[in-house]
């Protein structure tokens, strides 16, 4: 008896310990990162959003709902019949038929037709003619390439956009399928090899909203974000004008140096600097690099330390990335880096 009488406390108090930590886990979940789906900033995510309360109160109706027949269930165990009906054969007949055939068909195409006709409707693929610029957006293992058609800008992991401006994105692949998720913008689509696939980006105000991709794409998966930088339309134009030109055709001090190394060594074999005679496509175009918020898709901050850390030691920082560790002397990396942060 006075086992018993210890041992159920401690069970209680594991079940409490339990529900506590995985309140704890939720609640975690809903930090916000400027990536949350419930979050829309704009009118597509904003009915995806609508349509996920929906689907949670109802599923939480049905819930609720079976939970108090079982609960209903063991207190009239010893009874014959079921509660308040009794052992009506008709009525038992027509229960069945409403809860287990008529409620949940009305729900269930109740639900399709609105997520359908509503909201995949409002979130497809935009038509051309209703967006005011295409932007291709071409993954990689793993980052992002970001593409200007009829301009020379080239950006990585950054894709700026106009606020208010309806935005046709073109997204496809150079290896395996990913998929480009920018929650509080709109779905998410997958891009795969040999395929366009298009989405409508559009943000009802100026932002940086974080985006990732959604799909199992190996190693570094988690590691493969991008931000949306949603600018004042004035100054999207300013930025495209910025990053199409090419970088400047000399560097002086210590980025003179960094400059002849980058092209002297296998830097200038994977990327492109335009304006210089790197014009390699395996990484990502360092013409305006300096000015990125992130490296390594938003896997470090762009900073001196940083950018010099990943060129130093790249597979510590993300390993299996298909930049090599270059056998260089600390004095060369940090002219490299500091020949980099220049190209603003
Ligand atoms: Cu790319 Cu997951």
């Amino acid at each position: 008896m006075a086992r018993r009488l210890t041992t159920r406390p401690t069970a209680l108090r594991r079940a409490v310990a339990t529900v506590a930590g995985g309140c704890g886990l939720l609640v975690s979940g809903c930090a916000s990162n400027g990536q949350n789906a419930l979050h829309a900033q704009s009118p597509q995510s904003h009915d995806i959003e609508v349509l996920w309360w929906w689907m949670l109160g109802v599923a939480s109706l049905v819930f609720i709902g079976a939970c108090a027949m079982l609960v209903l269930g063991w207190f009239s165990r010893r009874s014959k019949g079921l509660p308040f009906v009794g052992e009506n054969e008709g009525v038992n007949k027509g229960l069945v038929v409403a809860f287990g055939i008529a409620i949940p068909v009305v729900i269930l195409i109740t639900l399709f037709l609105i997520s359908n006709v509503a909201v995949i409707k409002a979130t497809a693929a935009p038509k051309t003619s209703s967006t005011k610029l295409t932007i291709q957006v071409i993954a990689h293992d793993w980052w992002w390439e970001i593409r200007y058609p009829g301009h020379t800008a080239a950006t990585a992991n950054e894709i700026h956009i106009p606020a208010r401006t309806r935005v046709n994105i073109e997204g496809t692949t150079d290896d395996v399928i990913h998929s480009l998720w920018v929650p509080e913008l709109n779905r998410k689509i997958d891009v795969i090899p040999g395929r366009v696939n298009r989405v409508l980006l559009y943000a009802d105000h100026p932002g940086t909203y974080r985006g990732q991709c959604a799909e199992f794409c190996g190693l570094q998966h988690a590691h493969m974000s991008l931000y949306v930088v949603a600018d004042d339309p004035a100054a999207f134009q300013r930025w495209l004008a910025q990053q199409s030109q090419p970088a400047p055709a000399t560097a002086t001090g210590l980025a003179a140096r960094g400059r002849q190394l980058f092209l002297a060594n296998t830097c200038a074999s994977c990327h492109t600097i335009r304006g210089t005679k790197a014009n390699a496509d395996i990484g990502p175009d360092l013409t305006h690099v300096g000015s990125r918020m992130t490296l390594a898709a938003l896997t470090i901050d762009n900073t001196p330390a940083g950018l010099l850390r990943w060129i130093t030691d790249p597979q510590h920082v993300k390993a299996g990335a298909k930049m090599p560790a270059l056998d260089l002397s600390r004095p060369d990396f940090v002219a490299i880096a500091d020949y980099l942060r220049s190209l603003k």
